[in-house]
């Protein structure tokens, strides 16, 4: 069965046909029948938050988000094409140089949705001149580690906490180039919040931000979810 014959209502992505249903995104759409956009702060398990613009796609000659547009019957979509994935390179290579990604060291390497989709979008470096930002980690709660120089502003853990865990443990604040991921406790520090490990906003964040202390590298690299298949063969809920 096509994912078209599932629905009766389609629209066509790269001149493919996909069914939708009533109120589902073009975004939602396509990852459930099997067709990749790449995204970085959309998550199944949320609204979406319309802020990463990597899941930017082409509708009557305008770009627009696929994680916030309605699917619509006979709505074209172009996504995959050298213009749009260009794109979606620069977005990347501004994302890797405005933080810290030392890729190599970091316990998410493999896991790491920033990581797997700059490589399923060709990004061989970053291009652009680092910033080398100074942002000290928190190791202040026992049992969780924040490493704020691999941010990506994504608003993950934000409602992860909020809507999940009921506790609003994260905010995002500042403005620009100025925005930052704090910790809302009166020190500013992790170990004031009631988080524990069991949050859903401890295992939500699609980089290695948010890491459980004394589990480093259970699963040895080579061996990680983005290592065997690309981002772009993954189904849904698979990310994170
Ligand atoms: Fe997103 Fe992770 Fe940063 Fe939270 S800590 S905003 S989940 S990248
Ligand atoms: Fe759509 Fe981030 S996934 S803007």
């Amino acid at each position: 069965m096509t994912a078209a014959s599932l629905s009766a209502k389609t629209f066509t992505l790269d001149g493919v046909e996909i069914g939708f249903e009533r109120g589902q995104t073009v975004l939602q759409a396509a990852t459930r029948a099997g067709s990749y956009i790449p995204h970085l702060c959309w998550h199944e398990e949320f609204p979406a938050h319309g802020s990463c613009r990597l899941c930017g796609v082409m509708v009557n000659g305008h770009m627009v988000c696929a994680c916030t547009l309605q699917a619509v019957e006979g709505l074209v979509v172009q996504s995959n094409t050298d213009e749009i994935n260009g794109q979606r390179k620069k977005l990347l290579q501004m994302l890797f140089i405005e933080g810290n990604h030392f890729c190599p060291s970091c316990e998410k390497s493999g896991n790491c949705l920033l990581q797997a989709t700059a490589y399923a979008m060709g990004m061989e470096a970053p291009h652009f001149e680092e910033f080398y930002p100074d942002r000290p980690v928190d190791a202040s709660h026992p049992d969780i580690l924040l490493d704020f120089n691999r941010c990506i502003l994504c608003a993950l853990c934000v409602r992860a906490s909020r809507d999940v865990d009921g506790k609003g443990v994260f905010a995002i604040g500042g403005r620009g180039i100025s925005t930052r991921l704090l910790v809302n406790s009166e020190s500013g520090a992790l170990a004031d919040t009631d988080m524990t490990l069991q949050d859903r906003a401890a295992s939500i964040c699609p980089v290695g931000v948010i890491l459980p202390k004394r589990r480093g590298f259970a699963i040895p690299i080579g061996q990680r979810r983005f290592d065997l298949r690309p981002v772009s063969d993954q189904q849904p809920g698979e990310h994170q």
